[in-house]
């Protein structure tokens, strides 16, 4: 009763949102119980977003995952995540030194997030949505072990976890904007 109050209250707010950015603002706190990272219901979009402002709380060491970044030189940045955050949201809580990391903040809009996983390790990882896939597609050096940082949720499984960071970056919002005034 109070969750559906709250969803009518909410609803008149997002209706100016575009769906994809709906779907995808929230999403590791209810994907760890669902599965499907970027299809969850519209009540947790303003947990993940305020997860992704907040800088993480000192953790027990029981929940530490530590994540091993690669970034686009060489260079190795390690990172102590929690279970349950996306890994945008622990480059952007950890300031880890990715440039042009996450640039629409995680709303499938952007594909900067763009990370490369080992075979084992992507094999195991959640679902993919469609809306991802459709982004990943746009993605510069894409792989067969590409997924979206955004989309991705630390899981304890994962310790140890490293991704590699492209070399090439896009931001599809930027080509779509000079597309548009090239037309102009
Ligand atoms: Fe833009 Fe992931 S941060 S698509």
């Amino acid at each position: 009763m109070i969750v559906q109050g709250i969803s009518g209250l909410m609803r008149p707010l997002l209706s100016g949102l575009k769906a994809s950015k709906i779907r995808s603002i929230y999403l590791c706190g209810v994907a760890e119980q669902n599965h499907t990272p970027a299809k969850q219901g519209s009540e947790s979009s303003l947990s993940s977003t305020q997860k992704l402002q907040d800088a993480p709380g000192q953790l027990s060491t029981a929940d530490q995952v530590t994540v091993h970044f690669i970034n686009r030189d060489g260079e190795q940045l390690t990172a102590t995540a929690k279970e349950g955050e996306s890994l945008l949201e622990v480059v952007v809580n950890q300031n880890l030194a990715i440039d042009g990391f996450g640039a629409c903040e995680g709303t499938l809009a952007c594909s900067t997030c763009h990370l490369i996983f080992e075979k084992d390790t992507f094999q195991k990882l959640g679902a993919i949505s469609d809306e991802e896939l459709d982004m990943l597609d746009l993605a510069y050096g894409l792989t067969e072990t590409s997924r979206l940082g955004c989309q991705v949720c630390v899981k304890k499984s994962m310790d140890g976890l490293t991704v590699q960071v492209p070399i090439d970056v896009s931001d599809i919002r930027k080509q779509q904007e000079v597309g548009k005034q090239s037309k102009q």
